[in-house]
């Protein structure tokens, strides 16, 4: 049985202050779950949501750089976060791939230098909505997630989380259904049992994420291949966040 995961992703929001009020009333609310809860902060806010000592709620980053050190102006390392006391970091969000231009080798680097270090990684894949209408969905995240992952262990592959998110549907207010997300997220588990063996795939959890809220997220976690949900917007307000939580 794979463990649901809901996680938010905060994007470019929320000073020190709102995170950690944020946090601490999240992690009270959701106490008694039997979900794995994480929040993907600003790189600013890790430390002290670390030095807050939540107990239920996970730590996460939304990106790294793969270099351990050096002349890397403006980056991050894996280290420093998992420093920090982050257990998670997302990899290859679409906002990612698409403002900052990174691409399947530069992401698949990332997943390797994560997992390195002990970081989970939330690799993130989808499609355009360009894409979407010519067909190409599956092609697309079967792509993505072949690349994302080259290199990557059978041992070490239950250690990554990897979130379906349709571009098309972040932050616009359209999901796709329920039924939809699963096959587009059965074809990514059959991926995975092609690369890394049926049993290990069966052991990954892989989200869907665009436009989850308290209203649909059922509709969701009551597919057989979904596993949790990556949040974006609702996950900044601690009502709609644990109402998704609670599905
Ligand atoms: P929204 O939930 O705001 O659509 O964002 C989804 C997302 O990009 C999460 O990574």
């Amino acid at each position: 049985m794979r463990t649901p995961i809901i996680a938010g992703n905060w994007k470019m929001h929320k000073n020190v202050g709102e995170a950690v009020e944020l946090a601490r009333q999240l992690d009270e609310m959701v106490a008694d779950s039997a979900v794995e809860v994480v929040i993907c902060a600003p790189f600013t806010s890790l430390s002290s949501l670390s030095a807050l000592g939540v107990n239920k709620v996970k730590i996460g980053a939304q990106n790294m750089y793969f270099a351990e050190a050096g002349a890397f102006t403006g980056e991050i390392s894996a280290t420093m976060l998992e420093d920090v006391g982050c257990e998670y970091v997302i990899l290859g969000h679409s906002e990612r791939r698409e403002i900052f231009k990174e691409d399947d080798e530069l992401i698949n680097k990332k997943v390797l230098k994560a997992l390195e270090v002990g970081l989970k990684p939330i690799l993130c894949v989808g499609e355009t909505l360009a894409q979407r209408k010519a067909g190409e969905t599956e092609n697309v995240v079967v792509s993505q997630t072949t690349k994302g992952l080259a290199g990557v262990s059978p041992e070490l592959i239950e250690q990554v989380v990897i979130a379906y998110e349709p571009i098309w549907a972040i932050g616009t207010g359209e999901t796709s259904n329920g039924k939809d997300a699963n096959e587009v997220i059965a074809s990514i588990r059959q991926t995975l049992a092609k690369l890394f063996g049926d049993e290990q795939a069966q052991k990954v959890r892989i989200q869907y994420g665009g436009s989850v809220k308290p209203g649909n997220i059922a509709e969701f976690m009551e597919q057989p291949e979904i596993d949790g949900a990556l949040v974006g917007g609702a996950s900044l307000n601690v009502k709609d966040f644990v109402g998704i939580v609670k599905y």
